[in-house]
C-alpha cells in the first residue's frame, strides 16, 4: 500500500474525474437548452471574457484564503513576486492563454455553424490528438492497447453522436443560415489547439513548482486581456449600443459560471491525473448527459446509442488494465 499523501493524491484524482463527468454533462445539457431558446443571442466573446474574470477572482480568494490566510499585504507581495519577479513563468503562461482563448471563441463559431452532433463526435479527435501530444511533448508512453482503447473511445462517443443526430433529423427540419466548412474548421483547429494546450499546461504544471491556483491567475491574466481584445474586435458596435451583459438571462449565468468552474476543474484534473484521463472524463459525460437528456428531453436509447455507450465504457476499462512496463518513468527535466 502506498503512504498516505499518494492515497490522498489518488483520492483526488478519481474525484476530480468524477466530478468533471458530472459537470461536463450539465455543460452539455445547459448549452443545448440556452440555445433552444427563442430571443436575443447573448455575445459569446463577452461570455469568454467573464469566465476568465470569473476564474480569475476565484483563484485570487483561494490564495488570499489559503496561502495568504486573509492577509491582504502578504497577499500582494506573493503575488507581485509570482507574477512579476517571476515574470518567465507568467509569460510562459501566454501560449495556452492565447490558445484557449482563441479556442474558446472558435468552440462557439463551430457549434453555431454545426449541427450539435457533428460537433461533439468532430470535437472528440480531441482525444487523438491529446494522445499525441502527451508521447510528443511530455515523453508519456501508451501501449498498443491503450492505442487500441483511444481509438475504441472516439468510436464509442462517434456512434452515440450519430445515433444522437439521427434522432434530431426527425425532429428538425432545415440547417438555417449555417456554414459547414467554417464550422468543421473551427473544430478541427480546436482540436489541435486543446491538446497542444492541455499537454502543454500539464508541462507546466508538473515541471515547475508554482501552485495550480497561481498557474492559473497567470492564464487567466493574458486570457481576459485577449478575450477583451477579441470582444472588442469582432463586437465593438453591439457592446457600445447595448452593453456587455446583453440578453443575458440567469440560465446564460449558469452557463458561464458552469464554464468558468469546469475550467478550474480542468486545471485540477490536469493537475491529479492528466490530460488523457480527462478525455476519458468528458466521453463518459456525453453518455451520461445523452441519458440524461432521455428524461429530460424525451430522447429515447436505442440499440446504437447502446454499442457506442458499452464502446465508451469498455474503452475506460481496456486503457485502465494493469499495463507492466508498458509507462516511462516520469520524465524527469520538464522545466525548460
Ligand atoms: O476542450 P478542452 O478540454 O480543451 O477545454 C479546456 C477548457 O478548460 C478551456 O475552455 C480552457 O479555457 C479551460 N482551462 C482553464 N484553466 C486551465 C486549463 C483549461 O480554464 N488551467
Amino acid at each position: 500500500p502506498g503512504s498516505a499523501p499518494e492515497t490522498h493524491a489518488q483520492r483526488l484524482k478519481y474525484v476530480s474525474l468524477a466530478v468533471l463527468v458530472v459537470q461536463n454533462a450539465s455543460l452539455i445539457l445547459s448549452i443545448r437548452y440556452v440555445r433552444t431558446l427563442p430571443g436575443d443571442r447573448f455575445l459569446s466573446t463577452s461570455a469568454v471574457v467573464i469566465a476568465e474574470l470569473l476564474k480569475l477572482t476565484t483563484c485570487g480568494l483561494i490564495l488570499l484564503l489559503g496561502q495568504s490566510r486573509g492577509n491582504i499585504r502578504e497577499w500582494l507581495r506573493f503575488l507581485y513576486n509570482a507574477l512579476i519577479t517571476e515574470y518567465r513563468d507568467t509569460l510562459k503562461l501566454a501560449v495556452p492563454s492565447l490558445i484557449y482563448t482563441l479556442q474558446n471563441n472558435l468552440q462557439y463559431i463551430a457549434i453555431s455553424n454545426l449541427p450539435a452532433a457533428t460537433f461533439q463526435v468532430t470535437y472528440q479527435l480531441k482525444i487523438l490528438t491529446t494522445a499525441i501530444f502527451s508521447v510528443l511533448m511530455l515523453r508519456t508512453s501508451l501501449s498498443r492497447v491503450q492505442w487500441l482503447s483511444l481509438l475504441l473511445l472516439f468510436a464509442g462517443v462517434a456512434t452515440v453522436q450519430v445515433q444522437q443526430q439521427q434522432q434530431q433529423q426527425q425532429h428538425l427540419a432545415g440547417g438555417g443560415e449555417q456554414n459547414y466548412l467554417a464550422g468543421l474548421a473551427a473544430v478541427i483547429v480546436s482540436c489541435l489547439s486543446s491538446g497542444f494546450a492541455g499537454v502543454y499546461f500539464e508541462r507546466i504544471l508538473k515541471g515547475t513548482s508554482g501552485s495550480v491556483w497561481v498557474r492559473n491567475v497567470q492564464l487567466g491574466i493574458f486570457g481576459a486581456l485577449l478575450g477583451t481584445l477579441g470582444m472588442f474586435w469582432k463586437d465593438w458596435e453591439t457592446v457600445r449600443e447595448r452593453g456587455l451583459l446583453f440578453a443575458y438571462t440567469p440560465m446564460v449565468w449558469a452557463v458561464v459560471l458552469n464554464q468558468a468552474f469546469g475550467g478550474l476543474l480542468v486545471a485540477l484534473v490536469v493537475k491529479y491525473a492528466d490530460n488523457i484521463l480527462k478525455g476519458f472524463a468528458t466521453s463518459l459525460s456525453i453518455v451520461v448527459s445523452t441519458v440524461a437528456s432521455t428524461h429530460l428531453f424525451g430522447f429515447h436509447v436505442d440499440p446504437l446509442f447502446a454499442l457506442g455507450a458499452s464502446m465508451v465504457i469498455g474503452a475506460v476499462y481496456i486503457y485502465s488494465l494493469p499495463r507492466g512496463s508498458a509507462w516511462a518513468p516520469p520524465p524527469s527535466s520538464l522545466a525548460s
